[in-house]
């Protein structure tokens, strides 16, 4: 009885000052924001809950404005030109559309298809293997892969403290004032987690905003629903897990895909299942860009899926291997991925580079 009263009065105490705490904290957020304005960030509702914790780091207006600052900026990379905007084209939904892999410093290629940036705050990995597992951590990759940027932090922010302009505006967006890694990373998150892309027409229909499904975008919908939607489910039209779909081996690049990461037999060669938001535009397919267009993607999932050890249980079903579809099943679904087409988002001028 003695022991339940003291407890309770512990907890009470903790709570007390847990509380004068928050007052303190909450003072203190205030008075920034009279500096620098806290962003609002709108869970649209028909999206699930935030992956991104945004109390550790929320999007302010100087912080988007450094991160998008940094985002565009060559000094990024070791030659001065490759900024994340070079291989991230907002026209494109973030893709680097016009590449089948990636180029970075020097024109030296990667190995995958540069992915789209959307929605970031809602995913739980990030690369089409999930090597990272933070969204603050995932610009690591990038910037010091010699395909890509091929620079150093210490480089990097070496040069950034060299720059008036980033001296301020880092001394503007966090309460440090500190030019380091640590805050480049968070402004660049900032900057991230802002692009949010639920303004298609399928959000639309979702969100009961007016808008109506034509017939052949419903008959492509159901064909969707009954035969892809096991893996690129729920409004962000990803489970967010690792699968071997089916591609035949590529010889050129030999990616193991998730085993990369894992280490495991069992996760050779499978890859995130991707998001198909701005499907239309993100072009080309697949984590080597192999596919130039929608109609191969669908060719392949009816005639082209590969057996092989880690195939997807999904894709191999009563002695049927791959996705059966007919000529106007695949049209129909080609009509209904254009309601994913977000043009509010790919013209968003809080995005665009200029
Ligand atoms: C040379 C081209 C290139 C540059 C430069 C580049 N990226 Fe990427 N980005 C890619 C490629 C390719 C992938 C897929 C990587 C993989 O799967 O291994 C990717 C993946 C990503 C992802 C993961 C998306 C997802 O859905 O999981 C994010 C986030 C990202 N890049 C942000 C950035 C940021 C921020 C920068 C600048 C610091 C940057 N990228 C610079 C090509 C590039
Ligand atoms: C078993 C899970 C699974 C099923 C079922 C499935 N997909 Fe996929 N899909 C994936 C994976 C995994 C990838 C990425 C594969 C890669 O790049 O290696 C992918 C990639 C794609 C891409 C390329 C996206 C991009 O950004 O490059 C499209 C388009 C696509 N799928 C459409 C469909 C359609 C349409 C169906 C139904 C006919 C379907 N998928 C069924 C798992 C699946």
């Amino acid at each position: 009885m003695w022991k339940k009263i003291t407890y309770l009065i512990c907890i009470n105490l903790l709570l007390w000052s847990c509380g004068k705490d928050d007052e303190g904290g909450y003072e203190s957020i205030t008075n920034q924001q009279e500096e620098n304005k806290e962003l609002d960030f709108q869970i649209p509702s028909n999206f699930p809950e935030l992956t991104y914790d945004l109390t550790a780091n929320p999007p302010t207006e100087k912080g988007f404005e450094l991160g998008k600052k940094l985002f565009y900026d060559g000094k990024l990379s070791s030659d001065g030109v490759v900024s994340c905007g070079f291989c991230h084209i907002q026209d494109f939904s973030f893709t680097h559309h016009t590449h089948i892999v990636s180029h970075g410093v020097n024109g030296i290629l990667g190995t995958r298809n540069a992915q789209p940036l959307h929605n970031m705050a809602f995913m739980k990995e990030f690369t089409w293997d999930g090597a990272a597992d933070h969204l603050d951590e995932q610009p690591i990759i990038p910037i010091t892969a010699e395909v890509e940027m091929n620079e150093s932090f210490s480089n990097i922010i070496a040069k950034l403290k060299g720059d008036e302009v980033y001296v301020e505006l880092f001394k503007e967006a966090f309460e440090n004032d500190e030019v380091n890694t640590d805050n480049m990373l968070k402004a660049i998150s900032q900057f991230l987690v802002m692009m949010v892309s639920a303004e298609s027409k399928y959000d639309k229909v979702e969100r009961n905003e007016g808008a109506v499904f034509t017939e052949e975008e419903l008959a492509g919908k159901a064909v969707f629903d009954q035969k892809c939607a096991s893996c690129h489910a729920g409004t962000l039209f990803t489970d967010q897990s690792y699968r071997n779909n089916g591609l035949p081996l590529d010889l050129e690049y030999n990616d193991i895909g998730r085993e990369r990461v894992t280490g495991l037999a069992e996760d050779h060669r499978k890859f995130k299942v991707p998001s198909l938001r701005n499907i239309e535009i993100t072009y080309p397919y697949m984590h080597d860009g192999r596919f130039a267009t929608l109609k191969e993607v669908l060719d392949f999932y009816d005639k082209g899926v590969e057996v092989s050890e880690t195939l997807d249980p999904l894709l191999q079903q009563e002695n049927q291997v791959g996705i059966s579809l007919t000529e106007e099943e695949k049209q129909q679904l080609i009509t209904y991925f254009k309601t994913l087409t977000d043009t509010n988002f790919l013209l968003d001028e809080r995005f665009a580079e200029f």
